[in-house]
């Protein structure tokens, strides 16, 4: 059993609490930045209440065995301020967050081979500051590592999905090809049945094909169709379902534009593949979110 600090404890880094907890005999540490003193999560389950230690202090010293980020990527410089002192006996860091460069946002504050990126899947969303809906399994995939196979261990007797797996890569590429889509849905302040219509699930198309195009470059394995299944899947999903970048949007948050959409981009040129979808769509959520 370990002793596990979360840094970010909305929806991922509750729902992650919540089953650390379900494990039995882990000591948790949660790291938050506005004052809060408990956190209830409704898991398919039923209710669990947690009983951690909480703190708003960066510079407190606590010995952990592993640290869990579960910020948004566009907080980075906030949460690197956890992560001096709770990595300061050489703990590993676990990056639940969307995109493809877990390593690359934190490699600055800490070094490269005790960072462990973790492709996080689940259905969930925060209602209050201290209450959060968990609707379905949460999935967690990691590279098939010592450091892997560790942070898999501390889900043992969960009922979360932590498993390893060898080609890391796809996996948060094809995680990728979903997320870039749901840029129109944050766009048009419309939630996901709007790729339903032809001319938007064409854009969505378009999206999606860039991604592939740049996530093949990279290296990662994904299927001929792989766009055409991602737009499928999303045509399939309940019409008013709000992705997280809508919901940062409709709070007046930040939003994960660089990590979800920027990345191609930026990526594409490295490779000399154009992106034009993909730059127009954040061209117009910067400025969006700019004039806000
Ligand atoms: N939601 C999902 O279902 C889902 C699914 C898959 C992947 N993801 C990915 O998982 C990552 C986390 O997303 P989320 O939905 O859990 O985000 P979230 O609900 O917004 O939670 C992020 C938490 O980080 C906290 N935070 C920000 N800066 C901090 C700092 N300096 N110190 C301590 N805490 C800090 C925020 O505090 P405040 O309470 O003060 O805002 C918030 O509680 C993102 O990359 C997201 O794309 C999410």
């Amino acid at each position: 059993m370990a002793r596990i600090a979360i840094v970010g404890v909305g929806t991922i880094g509750g729902v992650t609490a919540a089953l650390l907890q379900q494990a039995g005999g882990h000591e948790l540490l949660l790291c938050t930045r506005r004052p809060m003193s408990g956190l209830a999560v409704e898991t398919p389950d039923g209710l669990v209440k947690l009983r951690a230690s909480f703190t708003t202090n960066p510079t407190e010293t606590f010995n952990v065995d592993w640290v869990i980020v579960a910020t948004k990527a566009y907080d980075v410089a906030g949460t690197a301020k956890w992560l001096e002192q709770l990595c300061s006996n050489g703990a590993p860091v676990a990056v639940l967050q969307n995109g493809v460069e877990h390593r690359e946002r934190f490699a600055p504050y800490v070094p490269m081979e005790k960072i462990l990126p973790v492709m996080v899947d689940c259905p969930a969303e925060r209602q209050v500051p201290d209450r959060v809906r968990q609707r379905g399994v949460m999935h967690l995939k990691v590279p098939d590592s010592a450091l892997g196979r560790d942070f898999v261990k501390q889900f043992t007797g969960t009922p979360a999905d932590a498993t390893t797996v060898p080609d890391f890569l796809s996996v948060v590429w094809r995680k990728l090809c979903f997320n870039s889509a749901g840029v129109l849905s944050a766009l048009v302040l419309q939630p996901a049945g709007v790729v339903r219509g032809e001319a938007m699930g064409d854009v969505a198309l378009q999206i999606i094909r860039e991604c592939a195009a740049v996530a093949r470059a990279e290296g990662a394995n994904l299927e001929e169709n792989v766009a055409d299944v991602v737009l499928a899947a999303q045509r399939a999903a309940p019409a008013d379902s709000v992705n997280s970048m809508l919901a940062d949007r409709q709070a007046g948050r930040s939003v994960e534009i660089d990590a979800r959409n920027g990345v191609i981009v930026r990526l594409g040129r490295r490779h000399g593949i154009a992106t034009p979808a993909n730059s127009m769509a954040v061209a117009l959520m910067e400025a969006m979110v700019a004039k806000v």
